[in-house]
């Protein structure tokens, strides 16, 4: 049985205030229309289509998938009107659809894939043959299944009303809902699935007679019942699956709920989060095992963190790979860096921009590194600057260490080779190298290579005035 998907995403969204389109606001650093159409794609539909409408352009930038169609729709009129708009992509179509609002971002592919299952069940159990489907089907009385849940806070929703039986009757949205119907907490999630020849015979039938003068796709049930047809209640026992998103604040709840669903995954994957409400992780942060972190760290981006890591409070870290047993200490801040294992960082380091921090290196406090590689246990411990640079293996860079990389117009290269010990408060002035084993003295400013062994030292020689405090008295009391 073939399927066809359609994402209802053309909302102005106007609860979020914003600028951005609504189904484009992140969630765990993805749009929100991203976990809607990850969850589509474990049905492994046919055709995906997309109903855009309100910035359009911006929307259709972000799908870009395999057998997509993008379907305009001009006014938002609604629901109904929405896919009454798509039609032309399956007034033929001999199959289920399955339709989703693009503001249902908790929606897990499988609970889908149970769905179409139940789907394809009914038809068996209305006696039809899902594999020599025929269209003699068409006598049949099942139509499609409504996903629903029990909600703590049903407000905003459709609830759903039923027979004795159990048999959907209709969805009345809250705007239209009488004071009894409202009390129901069993409300629609806005995901369904149709027999399309059905759904076809009544999607023009749609009126707009009511509170919020919209074409509600949740009256083609009661359109269908009237045709003698059935559509089936399938209820999520895991009500925040269905939860919709139409204001920041529902955001906020819906990104902290999948937040701690991807905590509580890598915590039984053997990694300890100290207090998880405090922590941050988005969709594409990997953990491994015996990995420990403490309070307030943020992990975004495709970030990996290798086994036996320990990372200490309030670290961020971005775009980057964390080798084993590597040490990040509080305060830490990594972006789009790669750390090699057993490297300790920090506290309060701050790496950056394709910085690599080779096996066992230490770079401690106050230490800001850009574009650089750092090689095998190398040290630079202290209120150092290095950018555009290349450093070997087991250099020591002293405090205060600064790579002078910039003139102005340009960036500049600073090689530091093998064993090279750099002084404290050395400046680099690149392009320079300092070739292996050489040394720079303390305070210098090194504006020529250093040639290999060698020691570099710029230096005005040090005057000592002895007696210096005493004349200096005598110099102001004779003026007096
Ligand atoms: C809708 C359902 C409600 C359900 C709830 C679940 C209707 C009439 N109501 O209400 O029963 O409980 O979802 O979250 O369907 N959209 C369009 N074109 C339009 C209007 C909306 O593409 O003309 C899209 C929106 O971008 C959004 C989705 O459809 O992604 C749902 O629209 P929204 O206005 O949020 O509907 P709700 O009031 O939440
Ligand atoms: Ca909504």
């Amino acid at each position: 049985m073939k399927t066809k998907a359609i994402i209802l995403s053309a909302g102005k969204g106007t609860r979020f205030k914003s600028k951005k389109p609504k189904v484009l606001h992140e969630i765990l650093g993805k749009p929100m229309l991203f976990y809607v159409k990850t969850a589509v794609q474990w049905i492994k539909p046919d055709e995906v289509i997309f109903v855009v409408g309100h910035k359009k352009d911006e929307v259709i930038k972000y799908i870009d998938c395999n057998r997509c169609v993008v379907v305009e729709q001009k006014e938002q009129l609604g629901t109904g009107h929405a896919v009454k708009e798509t039609l032309p992509y399956w007034e033929d179509f001999d199959g289920f659809l399955i339709i989703l609002n693009g503001d249902t971002p908790l929606i897990k592919g499988q609970t889908l894939k149970n769905a179409l299952e139940y789907a394809k069940a009914m038809l068996l159990y209305e006696g039809a043959n899902i594999d020599t489907y025929s269209p003699s089907y068409k006598n049949e009385k099942f139509a499609g299944v409504v996903l629903t849940a029990k909600v703590p806070n049903p407000q905003g929703y459709g609830r759903v009303i039923k027979d004795k039986n159990g048999k959907v009757l209709k969805i009345v949205e809250e705007k239209d809902a009488t004071l009894d119907e409202k009390k129901i907490n069993e409300v629609n999630s806005g995901i369904y699935i149709f027999y399309a020849p059905y759904l076809k015979e009544v999607i023009h039938k749609l009126s707009n007679k009511n509170a919020q003068g919209e074409y509600y796709l949740t009256d083609v049930i009661e359109l269908l019942k009237r045709e003698g047809k059935e559509v089936y209640a399938l209820e999520i026992p895991d009500y925040t699956q269905i939860l919709g998103v139409n204001d920041r604040w529902q955001l906020s709840s819906v990104e902290n709920i999948l937040k701690m669903q991807y905590l509580h995954f890598w915590a039984l994957n053997g990694t300890t989060f100290h207090n998880p409400e405090s922590i941050w992780i988005e969709f594409d942060v990997q953990f491994s095992p015996d990995v420990e972190i403490f309070q307030n760290c943020i992990f975004k981006g495709e970030t990996i963190i290798g086994e036996d890591c320990v990372i200490e409070a309030n670290c961020i870290i971005k775009n980057s790979k964390i080798g084993k047993n590597v040490k990040i200490l509080a305060n830490s801040i990594i972006e789009d860096s790669i750390i090699e294992d057993g490297a300790v960082i920090g506290p309060f380091a701050r790496l950056r921009q394709n910085t690599v921090i080779k096996q066992k290196a230490v770079i401690g406090n106050f230490v800001e590194i850009k574009n650089s590689q750092i090689g095998e246990k190398t040290n630079a411990r202290h209120l150092s600057y290095l950018g555009d640079a290349t450093v070997g293996r087991e250099v020591n860079i002293g405090a205060g260490t600064i790579t002078c990389n910039y003139d102005g117009f340009k960036k500049h290269k600073t090689v530091i080779k093998d064993k090279a010990f750099i002084g404290s408060d050395t400046m680099l002035v690149a392009p320079i190298t300092v070739e292996e084993e050489a040394m720079t003295a303390s305070g210098s400013v090194i504006t020529r290579n250093v040639p290999k062994k060698a020691l570099a030292i710029e230096r005005t020689p040090l005057k000592i005035i002895e007696n210096y405090v005493e004349k200096r008295r005598k110099k102001y009391k004779d003026n007096e």
